[in-house]
């Protein structure tokens, strides 16, 4: 297991080797973060794919990204697996030190073990059930489970998978999830376990921080079930963590397809409504964009507009990523990518600065009459 975890100077060491990317690193979380991170979501659960992905990562890491994003359940498992054996691979060779990479995953989903099981049902029980780890009535969606007891088995997951002691940030995975079947007040006081668990895991030095990853969450209405208040989850963190709680992060779907995280006012109160991000900004915590391309249908057949605000691009996709990592309050835009091709294409985007207000604002034009 890699000792350890991404520190200040080890980030901004591993920054300084990139010269010729001007303002790609940035300071967040108090760490020098790429502009971009990869994610590791999509693909089948076969070797072919592990593959891709080891090679995509390995030239991402060679090349100037140091944030890997994951979950537990990404591909059952084979997504942290491979980034596990990625980074323990280039470690030994001495081509990076663990405490340069910014190791990001997600505990919520259950999950099986690499591929479905003949018998899913009765793999879940023996797996979940009879080993008491999960109770049938902590399962939201048959699917779903933040209590203490699972999110400590998860997390161990996670570190062997992964293979490294500490884990950078650890996301409660979609907790929105959890309001389709118990009210709001029962949901904080499961928020509230999990983050007295997480705070924990922190003390422990088995997570540097932790944050939430939601999909809807930040972009409901308050009127709707799933939505989450991101000033009552602080409130909450402060209340098990103290002034000093390690709730640091939102990572949450941004890309020209779906603003709402810089355009929707649902946040705060009544006087004072503000946009998620805005929300996160103030709370001083670190803002991580997902589905940047919107699941790669974002990276072709843009409108002509986007040409014009980023002429100095030569794709969609780098149009797209631009917008995402140009946006103020963005710190990290993940994109997914098994293709080496894909990640030197983000490499070359990486080359140029992120967009000035005048050029993002040339895409808010209004239309002409
Ligand atoms: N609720 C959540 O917590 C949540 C939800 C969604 C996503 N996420 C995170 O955010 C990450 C990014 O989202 P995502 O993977 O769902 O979608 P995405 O980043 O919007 O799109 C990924 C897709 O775009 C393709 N692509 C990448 N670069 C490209 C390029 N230069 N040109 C053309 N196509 C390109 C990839 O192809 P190849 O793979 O073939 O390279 C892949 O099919 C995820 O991997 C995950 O880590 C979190």
């Amino acid at each position: 297991m890699l000792k350890n975890r991404a520190t200040a100077e080890a980030t901004a060491a591993y920054a300084g080797r990139f010269p010729h990317l001007p303002a790609n690193f940035r300071s967040t979380l108090g760490l020098a973060i790429s502009s971009i991170g990869v994610g590791t979501y999509l693909g089948n659960t076969d070797e072919d794919s592990d593959r891709a992905y080891a090679e995509a990562l390995r030239a991402a890491l060679r090349g100037g990204i140091n944030l890997i994003d994951s979950a537990i359940n990404y591909r059952f498992q084979r997504s942290e697996r491979t980034i596990g054996k990625v980074l323990a691979e280039m470690v030994a060779a001495g081509e990076i030190r663990r405490e340069e990479v910014v190791v990001a995953t997600k505990g919520g989903y259950i999950t099986f073990d690499g591929a479905v099981p003949p018998n899913p049902h009765q793999w879940f029980d023996e797996h979940f059930i009879k080993t008491g780890i999960v109770s049938p009535g902590d399962l939201v969606e048959d699917s779903h489970c933040i209590t203490p007891g699972y999110l400590e088995r998860m997390l161990e997951m996670s570190r062997e998978n992964l293979g490294v002691e500490t884990i950078d940030i650890y996301y409660l995975h979609n907790p929105e999830t959890q309001l389709v079947e118990i009210e709001r007040a029962e949901f904080y006081t499961r928020i509230a376990q999990a983050f007295e668990f997480l705070e924990r895991a922190v003390a422990d030095r088995r997570i540097a921080i932790y944050g939430t990853a939601t999909w809807n969450g930040f972009r409901a209405a308050p009127t709707e079930r799933g939505w989450l208040a991101l000033d009552e989850l602080a409130r909450i963190a402060r209340e098990v963590g103290g002034n000093s709680h390690h709730f640091r992060a939102i990572q949450l779907p941004y890309n020209l397809a779906m603003p709402e995280a810089v355009t929707l006012a649902n946040q705060g109160v009544a006087s004072q409504k503000t946009t998620p991000v805005a929300m996160a900004k103030e709370l001083g915590m670190g803002v991580f964009a997902s589905a940047s391309l919107l699941q790669g249908r974002l990276a072709r057949d843009l409108p002509p507009i986007l040409k014009e605000a980023f002429p100095e691009l030569s794709t969609d996709a780098q149009r797209a990523l631009q917008f995402v990592r140009s946006t103020p309050g963005i710190d990290v835009a993940l994109v997914g990518m098994r293709s080496i091709a894909h990640v030197e294409e983000v490499l070359a985007l990486m080359r140029h600065r992120p967009a000035s207000h005048e050029a993002l604002m040339k895409l808010f034009r209004p239309a002409k009459a």
